[in-house]
This record gives C-alpha cells, sequence and structure tokens, in this order.
C-alpha cells in the first residue's frame, strides 16, 4: 500500500449547468474521489457557459450544493467580456480561453479579442489556452507580449511540446498539460487498424495523435508540468450517435493508467506526484488541504469496467484494459470520502478553492 497526497485535475468538464444527464457536480466530484482526486478545476463551456457573475454565481451554487470534493471553476473568455477590472476573476479557478474553434458566446474569432484578455486577466490569476499547434505558438507569444504566464491544455503533438521546451528554456512562462488518452492511445487504436474504437468513441479534441507523437510526449514528460484527464463525459448513446459529440470521460482511469506507467517505469512515483499534485497546486495556486491522503494499493492489477464507474457518462475508451494500481481509500480533511468502491460524504462536502 502507497500513500499518495490528494491529486488535483486541473481539466474537467462536469456539465453543470445545461447537460446534468451527461454528468453534473455530485456524480462528477464522485468520480473524481473514485480516481484518487480531492480537487478537480472545473471548465466553462457548460449551457449557458460560465463568463460573468450571473453564470460563476450559477455553477458555483449548484457546486456548493452537490460536491462531494473540493472544485474551481473557469470563467470562459468570450468577445464581449473582457473588462475584467472587477472582483470576479478572485472567485473562478482562471480564465480558460478557447483559441482555435468553437462556438456561442467563448468564441474568439480574431486575434483582437485575445488582447483584452490577456491586458486586463488579473496577471496573478491563471489563464489556460485551448490552442492547437499553430495557435499554441500565438498563445505563447502572447504570454510574452503581454509578459504573463500561461498554461496550455492538453497537448498532443510533438511539435507542440518541442515548441514549448524551446520556450521553457528561454525562460518564457509557460506550464502545459497532458491528457492520459494522448499518452496511450493513438490512431492505431481505431477499430480497423486493430484497436477497439470507432465511430463516434474516437472522437476527442485534441484528436488522438499519430504513435510518433505519443512517442515524443513520453521522451519529454519533463517538460511536461500536469497530468489533467480532460474529463470530456458524453454519454455512449451521443458518442454513438450520427454526429457525435468529442471527449472521454478519464476521471477513473487517469490514475490507474499512470500508476500501470510507474510500475512499467515510464516515469517514477515522484514524476506523478509532482504532475498529478504539486505542480498543479502551485501553477493554480491552490490551498493545502489538511489531513488529505489517497491510499493506493499499487500491487492490485485489474481490468477497467465503465460497469463500476460513478461518471454518469457509461462508457470509457479503455473498456477493459488491464491496469496496476488501484485506489483504496480517500481522505478529505479528516474524513474518509471513498472507500471500497464508495463515496462516503455527503453532496456539499466540497469546498471553493477560492473562498473557503
Ligand atoms: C470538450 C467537451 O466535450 O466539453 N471535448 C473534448 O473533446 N475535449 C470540448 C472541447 O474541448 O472541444
Ligand atoms: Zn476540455
Amino acid at each position: 500500500m502507497i500513500q499518495l497526497p490528494g491529486l488535483i485535475d486541473p481539466h474537467v468538464h462536469l456539465r453543470e449547468p445545461g447537460a446534468t444527464h451527461k454528468e453534473d457536480y455530485n456524480s462528477g466530484t464522485s468520480a473524481a474521489l473514485a480516481g484518487g482526486f480531492t480537487t478537480v478545476l472545473a471548465m466553462p463551456n457548460t449551457q449557458p457557459p460560465i463568463f460573468d457573475t450571473e453564470t460563476l454565481q450559477l455553477a458555483l451554487n449548484s457546486a456548493k450544493e452537490k460536491a462531494r470534493c473540493d472544485y474551481g471553476q473557469f470563467l470562459g473568455a468570450g468577445p464581449h467580456n473582457a473588462n475584467w477590472d472587477t472582483s470576479l476573476p478572485t472567485h473562478a479557478a482562471g480564465l480558460k480561453m478557447y483559441l482555435d474553434s468553437t462556438f456561442g458566446e467563448l468564441r474568439l474569432d480574431d486575434m483582437t479579442l485575445w488582447m483584452p484578455h490577456f491586458q486586463n486577466y488579473p496577471k496573478n490569476m491563471p489563464i489556460v489556452a485551448h490552442s492547437e499547434s499553430r495557435s499554441m505558438a500565438a498563445a505563447i507569444l502572447f504570454s510574452t507580449l503581454y509578459n504573463r504566464p500561461i498554461h496550455i491544455a492538453h497537448i498532443s503533438l510533438k511539435e507542440e511540446v518541442l515548441l514549448i521546451k524551446a520556450a521553457k528554456e528561454r525562460g518564457i512562462q509557460v506550464t502545459c498539460e497532458v491528457c492520459p488518452h494522448h499518452l496511450f492511445l493513438n490512431t492505431t487504436n481505431f477499430k480497423e487498424n486493430g484497436g477497439n474504437l470507432e465511430g463516434g468513441r474516437r472522437e476527442v479534441r485534441p484528436r488522438l495523435a499519430t504513435q510518433a507523437d505519443v512517442e515524443s510526449l513520453w521522451e519529454n514528460l519533463a517538460v511536461i508540468d500536469c497530468i489533467a484527464s480532460d474529463h470530456a463525459p458524453h454519454t455512449a448513446a451521443e458518442k454513438d450517435s450520427p454526429q457525435p459529440p468529442p471527449g472521454f470521460p478519464g476521471l477513473e482511469t487517469s490514475l490507474p493508467l499512470m500508476l500501470t506507467a510507474v510500475s512499467e517505469k515510464r516515469l517514477s512515483l515522484d514524476d506523478l506526484i509532482e504532475k498529478m499534485y504539486s505542480n498543479p497546486k502551485r501553477i493554480f495556486n491552490l490551498p493545502d488541504q489538511a489531513e488529505t491522503w489517497v491510499e493506493v494499493d499499487e500491487e492490485k492489477i485489474y481490468e477497467i469496467k465503465a460497469t463500476e464507474q460513478l461518471t454518469r457518462c457509461g462508457w470509457t475508451p479503455f473498456e477493459g484494459w488491464q491496469v496496476k494500481g488501484k485506489v483504496c481509500k480517500v481522505v478529505l480533511r479528516g474524513k474518509t470520502a471513498f472507500e471500497d468502491g464508495k463515496i462516503l460524504v455527503p453532496a456539499g462536502y466540497g469546498q471553493n478553492v477560492r473562498t473557503s
């Protein structure tokens, strides 16, 4: 048995408000605890999106009532909400900017719409960019022009990890995260190439990449600050429909996959703790959680099964995978929150990382 700190997932979609049939603050934070996370940071692309006082309050009210682990809620950058001179940012995990394609209120059609956000969002609060390939290079340029840190979400390509490496070597204030699915899956996992992902089940943004990209992420693990699940639950029926939404659930598979990699000596346990606890805690400026830890049976070998998960979405891209390392117990602020597959703290036990 080994003991880990309460892990932090800085990138999850909890679907509340607006799509609670996929997930909500209750089911999502339950899945988090089952996966060894005691803090999750929730993305703003909900319905409505979280981008002002009213919508932030909407999400935080649900969270306060339902969350079972600690949480923060991101604000989203849109074309009309860059006047960040109020106290609003102090109540949010950070600002999420969708610099590639997205729709509705969080759409930023050209770079003139990025400028006021970089200018006005408080420099001591995190900005996270969804920015793939060349728009990632532009996001890094913005961080130097405005002299402020930027965190790049879910990198997946060799060119991305090499660019971030070069930027870090020059002292640019850039950090990044990678998702387990971009470390463990690639285009050969598609059904026609011998894997088990078919049709809409394979859809995720960023897309699964080539084996050469995957290898370069592993080779450059030292460049990667955080492991983040990008837990993006959609129901199995939605994934199998003619217009499948992109996204994979990940809260309950991230730690077992990374522990399996530790058992295979692809990284050390210290690396895992750094990328799933210390670095996200520092980058997102998160409070200490007293009397909080995770007990893991590092020898336990088992099969991943969607039927045993607490996420509401009902499927996993890792169905049937054999992993080594199981979460047995999670203690959060002195209370056993999860043990032997069961959630033991009530809805509302979770605290907001920004206002407690
Ligand atoms: C995200 C989701 O489902 O909210 N999906 C994903 O594949 N990561 C949205 C997105 O980031 O495009
Ligand atoms: Zn996401």
